[in-house]
C-alpha cells in the first residue's frame, strides 16, 4: 500500500512529505483519494510539486476556491517547495522532561520510501535540483535567469542553474563543466587566466547544483561567475550551557580506548578534572555523538582480528554499560558507517533490536545521519562524515586532516554528499533528505578520526576526532588520529579537553 501511493503520486509529478503521506493513508479509501488528489491538482508535465500534509488539509477541509489557491500555487511556482510546505517538513516532536529543550527538526528515519526504482532515481535528483536551484533563485545576482534551451537565443548575459554533469580539463588547461537542467545541457568553460574563478571551479564536484553567469560563445558559455547556493552570515545564538561533542568512540574494537573514555566519562558527570574543566562539567546539557558508536562486525575485510567483541549486539551492550553511567545529561547518538543502520545515507537511526540495553536509557534519543536537532535552540546539523571521502579523493586541496575546509564546502553547496556513485552509498529516495534546508549554528561530524574546527559565516565547523587509537589501517596511509580530545561549546566558545 505504502509503495502504491507513492507510486501513484511519483507518477504525477508530485513529492510527498511526510505530512501529507500520513494524511493520506489514513483515509478511507486511500487510493481512490489519491487519484481524486491528482485530478485536482493536475500538475503540468514535466514539472515537480512538493505536496505538504497543509495542502492535503485545504483539501480535505477546502471549499472551491481555496482549491483554486491550491491550483494557483503550483501553476505559479512550479519548481519551488513554498515557504509553508518547508515548514511543514519540519517534524517537531517535544520530550517530556523540562530539563531539556530539545527537538528534531529533520530526521530521515521514518521517510525511507525507496523502491529502487528509475523512477525514484529520476525523482531523486529532480529533488535535489528543485531544493538547491530554490536556494539560487532567491540570490538576486542569479534570481534572474533562463532555461538552458534559450542560451542560444541570447546575445547578452547569460545566467543559468544546473546540476553538475562532468567536470574536466582541456589540454590547454582551461575547467570545462558540463551542466543540465530540465530543458538541456551545456558546456561552460572557465578560463584558467581568470585565476580566482579557476581556483573555485576546482572545487566543482559532480552532482551538485550551481548558477552560472556569463557569456555565450558558440555552443560554450564561458564564466565570469560561478554561484553556489550558499549561506549568508549568521547571527550567533546565545548559549547559556555546555554541549559536548563526540564521535567514533568505536566500542568493540581492539583499539577503542576505554582508560581514556572513562576518564571522560568521570569528567562528564564531574567526577574529574581540574578546576576550570569541572566547572565546564557543571554545564553540561547535551551529549552528541556523531556515528560510529561501535567498531561493528565486517565492515572491513578481516576485522574481526581487531576486535574484542566480536558480536554487534556484545558491542552495543557494553556501549550501553558505558554510556548508562551517564546521569542528568540528554545525550543524542546517530549512526556512523560502522553501526547496524543500513549504509545508505541518510542512514536510519540505530535499529531498536540491535541496541536493547541503549534503547532503555531514559536520557538516549538516537536520530538519523545526517539530523537536524535544536538543542535548547541551538540548531545542531549531525552528519557522521562519509562524503570527506569523496571530497579527498576529488578535490584538490581537501583532504581528511582539514575536514573543515570540507564541511565550509559542504555548507556553500548545501548539501552533506553532492558526489553520487564513489564511495559514498546514496539511497534515491524520493526526495533528497541530503539537502541543507536550514543554516544550522553547530556542524558536527566525525568519521576521519581528526579534530577539526573552524567559525564559518557564524556557523562552529566542529569534528570531534575518535576515542580508538591508530588502526592497522591508519599506521598503512600515515594517518594521525586524535584520541581523546574531546571538542565542547561551552556558554558558545569553543574549547578541546584532553583525556589521554
Ligand atoms: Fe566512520
Amino acid at each position: 500500500m505504502t509503495d502504491d501511493i507513492i507510486l501513484k503520486f511519483t507518477d504525477a509529478g508530485i513529492l510527498l512529505n511526510d505530512g501529507a503521506y500520513e494524511r493520506i493513508k489514513h483515509q478511507k479509501n486511500p487510493l481512490k483519494f489519491a487519484e481524486s488528489l491528482i485530478k485536482h491538482l493536475s500538475v503540468p508535465e514535466r514539472n515537480i510539486f512538493v505536496l505538504t500534509g497543509e495542502l492535503v488539509d485545504h483539501y480535505l477541509g477546502s471549499s472551491p476556491s481555496r482549491l483554486g489557491h491550491i491550483k494557483e500555487k503550483i501553476s505559479a511556482e512550479p519548481y519551488m517547495m513554498s515557504k509553508n510546505s518547508v515548514e511543514d517538513l519540519v517534524e517537531k516532536e517535544s520530550i517530556t522532561d523540562d530539563r531539556f529543550n530539545f527537538q528534531v527538526i529533520q530526521d530521515t528515519s521514518k521517510k525511507s520510501y525507496t523502491c529502487g526504482e528509475i523512477k525514484d532515481f529520476t525523482a531523486y535528483f529532480n529533488s535535489r535540483y528543485l531544493k538547491l536551484k530554490g536556494f539560487l533563485s532567491r540570490r538576486p545576482d542569479i534570481k534572474e535567469h533562463c532555461p538552458i534551451k534559450d542560451v542560444g537565443r541570447s546575445d547578452d548575459v547569460v545566467k543559468i542553474i544546473g546540476m553538475v554533469n562532468d567536470i574536466h580539463n582541456t589540454k590547454n588547461n582551461d575547467k570545462i563543466v558540463e551542466i543540465e537542467d530540465d530543458s538541456g545541457d551545456i558546456t561552460v568553460m572557465v578560463h584558467k587566466n581568470n585565476h580566482k574563478l579557476f581556483e573555485m571551479s576546482e572545487r566543482i564536484v559532480k552532482d551538485e547544483v550551481i548558477g552560472v553567469i556569463g557569456s555565450r560563445k558558440r555552443n560554450l558559455v564561458i564564466a565570469s561567475e560561478l554561484i553556489n547556493p550558499g549561506i549568508p552570515r549568521h547571527d550567533e545564538n546565545s548559549m547559556d550551557f555546555t554541549t559536548v561533542f563526540i564521535s567514533d568512540t568505536h566500542v568493540g574494537s581492539s583499539t577503542f580506548l576505554e582508560p581514556a573514555f572513562n576518564k571522560f566519562i568521570k569528567w562528564i558527570n564531574g567526577n574529574y578534572g581540574n578546576e576550570k574543566q569541572l566547572k565546564i562539567a557543571q554545564d553540561v546539557k547535551y551529549l552528541v555523538i556523531a556515528g560510529d558508536l561501535v567498531d561493528g562486525i565486517g565492515v572491513y575485510p578481516n576485522q574481526e582480528k581487531e576486535l574484542i567483541i566480536t558480536d554487534i549486539y556484545e558491542q552495543y551492550e557494553e556501549a550501553a554499560r558505558l554510556i548508562g553511567e551517564i546521569d542528568d545529561i540528554k545525550i543524542i547518538i546517530a549512526p556512523g558507517n560502522h553501526d547496524a543502520s543500513r549504509l545508505a545515507e541518510p542512514q536510519p537511526s540505530i535499529p531498536v533490536d540491535y541496541a536493547k540495553d541503549l534503547f532503555k536509557l531514559k536520557n538516549v534519543e538516537f536520530v538519523s545521519n545526517p539530523a537536524f536537532v535544536s538543542l535548547d535552540g541551538i540548531k545542531t546539523l549531525i552528519y557522521h562524515g562519509r562524503s570527506f571521502d569523496d571530497f579527498a579523493m576529488t578535490v584538490k586541496g581537501m583532504s581528511h586532516q582539514r575536514s573543515e575546509l570540507i564541511m565550509k564546502e559542504l555548507l556553500e553547496k548545501r548539501h552533506v554528499a553532492p558526489i553520487y556513485g564513489e564511495r559514498t552509498p546514496l539511497a534515491s529516495e524520493i526526495e533528497d533528505h541530503l539537502v541543507i534546508e536550514e543554516i544550522p549554528d553547530v556542524f558536527h561530524c566525525g568519521h576521519v578520526h581528526i579534530n577539526a574546527y573552524k567559525k564559518y559565516k557564524g556557523v562552529h565547523l566542529i569534528n570531534s576526532g575518535t576515542f580508538q587509537s591508530q588502526t592497522e589501517f591508519q599506521k598503512i596511509y600515515n594517518i594521525v588520529p586524535t584520541c581523546g580530545e574531546v571538542p565542547v561549546l561551552h556558554h558558545g566558545s569553543f574549547k578541546v579537553l584532553k583525556f589521554t
